[in-house]
């Protein structure tokens, strides 16, 4: 079996993509393969999410954004929800003293004023704790929509343009991008989808513009750190020309 230091020989840590976004998908089919309640898959999710972590953390990519829950999973049963809820507390809570001892950041993109209130008040603890650490960003996607953040961004900049903060030249794609949950955090270098769905479902819409994409076929709850840095080694080999030649 290859070790961890082999599998990184070949990663070039000059050229780590600064910001990579992930959307954790297969849960679900991932219980559903073993007979097991579709909330064990985000059991075993959520284990998936402490490594992941750690390997981006240890490989020295600066920002990670996890996409946890999106608006649509409101839909879902409340019992999947309460269960995803309390996952996510105990992240929050299991975690703050790896994050401080790591430098881990922690920050939430989302309509985190629609969490339950016991989530939120953990989670802002936790992101005031750890609100000096400076070697990685981990972006929560939470209640988190792209359509809704670029409609909560129009409707910020109309206000500012009806009370003449505003004209109509200063509306430029970053003033647009200064309005949006990730205000600050450079667009996404890469965004990897698990469970073999060709889909951006929502996610990071405006800031996915030059993203380099990765569709893996592995169930979320199966991904390892192996195969996130072959991932990130694809990367690597990819031409990104941005529109030129
Ligand atoms: C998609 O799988 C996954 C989610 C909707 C939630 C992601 C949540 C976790 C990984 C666990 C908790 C999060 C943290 C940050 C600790 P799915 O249920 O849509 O799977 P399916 O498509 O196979 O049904």
């Amino acid at each position: 079996m290859k070790s961890d230091s082999d599998i990184e020989t070949h990663l070039d840590p000059e050229r780590l993509p600064a910001h990579v976004g992930i959307i954790m998908d297969g849960n679900g089919r991932w219980a559903k393969k073993r007979l097991l309640k579709r909330t064990k898959g985000h059991e075993r999710g959520s284990q998936a999410v402490r490594s992941i972590v750690t390997a981006a953390t240890r490989l020295g990519i600066r920002t990670v954004t996890l996409y946890a829950f999106s608006t649509e999973n409101w839909a879902r049963p409340k019992a999947e929800i309460k269960a995803l809820m309390v996952l996510l507390k105990k992240y929050i809570i299991s975690e703050r003293d790896a994050f401080n001892e790591h430098g881990i950041r922690l920050n939430v993109i989302g309509q985190k004023e629609r969490l339950p209130e016991d989530v939120l008040r953990e989670l802002d603890t936790s992101i005031k704790l750890t609100q000096h650490n400076d070697r990685i960003l981990l972006n929560l996607a939470l209640s988190y929509g792209a359509r809704e953040e670029i409609t909560r961004a129009v409707q910020a900049i109309s206000v500012k343009f009806k009370n003449r903060e505003l004209d109509l030249s200063d509306i430029t794609s970053d003033l647009i991008s200064d309005h949006l949950y990730t205000q600050g955090i450079p667009d996404p270098d890469l965004i990897i989808r698990t469970s073999g769905e060709y889909r951006l479902s929502n996610f990071l819409l405006w800031q996915a513009a030059y993203s380099e994409i990765y569709i893996s076929p592995t169930l979320w709850p199966d991904f390892t750190e192996n195969e996130f840095i072959e991932i990130l080694k694809d990367f690597q080999n990819r031409d990104r020309r941005f529109g030129k030649v």
